[in-house]
């Protein structure tokens, strides 16, 4: 494996994979790995011959009252998962490589990062998209994978691919849980003990919306309203909980394949998951 911290040496690199006819992929994380990233690095492994990680904590897709400072990190921890894992090139550029001064573009994918995430982090998506459209155009991958945990932040790539014209193939990979449901977060690792205790339960209380409309309930209002309930009860304060079709439409009357996205917080750690209605 090797690590690259500049662009050059990047482009370098994959100059010499692709003159041997080597298919690329990119996992793009901001570290403190866990099993969600490495599912996504399996899986790239599985359909490509060099697999790129980059490692880079965007600080444009934070908020100033968000948790930038208080990011988990572990680069040692997090070489020795990518050298566990098959990565080809790991690449951990500083900030004044993806960010030199007077760096003045910014992506902004509209209509999708409007609502939930976009709503209470104002900003966020416009960092996001900026970071990975660089990232994209860096390491040029034939396929992109991301995790489906953040479902709004696959539209938007997925999006912006579209009407950018950006020849690379993005895959959506299915949410990687804990044992007891928590959905795999480096954020996890903020939850004190009793967080992290109860912090199961919203996958908990979203399963039951799920089964209040196995049950017959379709009223997306009633369904929400009962989990709010029970997560309010343990101290979760939600920061939204929402029911939307798979392209985030608000919906009133649920269906099957329609999507219940939450983000609460707990311990002052913010949490994010959605499950699929079926
Ligand atoms: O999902 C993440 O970890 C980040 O938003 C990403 C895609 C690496 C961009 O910084």
């Amino acid at each position: 494996m090797k690590i690259i911290n500049t662009i050059d040496s990047l482009r370098y690199e994959l100059k010499l994979k692709r003159e041997q006819k080597s298919l690329v992929s990119l996992v793009p994380t901001m570290g403190f790995l866990h099993d969600g990233h490495i599912s996504l690095m399996k899986k790239a492994k599985e359909e490509t011959d060099t697999l790129v990680v980059s490692i880079f904590v965007n600080p444009i897709q934070f908020g100033p009252n968000e948790d930038l400072d208080r990011y988990p990190r572990d680069l040692e921890g997090d070489v020795k998962k990518c050298l566990e894992n098959g990565v080809d090139i790991l690449f951990i550029p500083n900030i004044s490589e993806i960010y030199p001064k007077n760096f003045q573009t910014v992506i902004s994918v509209k209509e999708v990062s409007k609502g939930l995430c976009g709503d209470s982090r104002v900003g966020h998506f416009d960092g996001v998209a900026t970071v990975v459209c660089k990232l994209f155009m860096m390491v040029l991958p034939d396929i992109a994978f991301f995790g489906k945990k953040d479902y709004q932040q696959l539209l938007l790539i997925e999006k912006m691919v579209e009407d950018l014209n950006i020849p690379i193939k993005v895959k959506g990979c299915e949410i990687v849980r804990e044992l007891d449901g928590l959905a795999m977060s480096s954020r996890n690792r903020n939850l004190t003990p009793k967080g992290r205790e109860i912090a199961p339960n919203l996958q908990k209380f979203m399963k039951m919306g799920v089964q209040l409309y196995s049950n017959g309930e379709n009223r997306a209002s009633i369904i929400i309203s009962t989990i709010k309930k029970e997560l309010e009860n343990l101290d979760f304060k939600i920061d939204y909980l929402e029911i939307r079709d798979k392209n985030l439409k608000i919906v009133e009357n649920l269906s099957q394949g329609d999507i219940m996205f939450a983000a609460v917080f707990l311990d002052n750690v913010r949490l994010i998951d959605n499950l699929e209605i079926f």
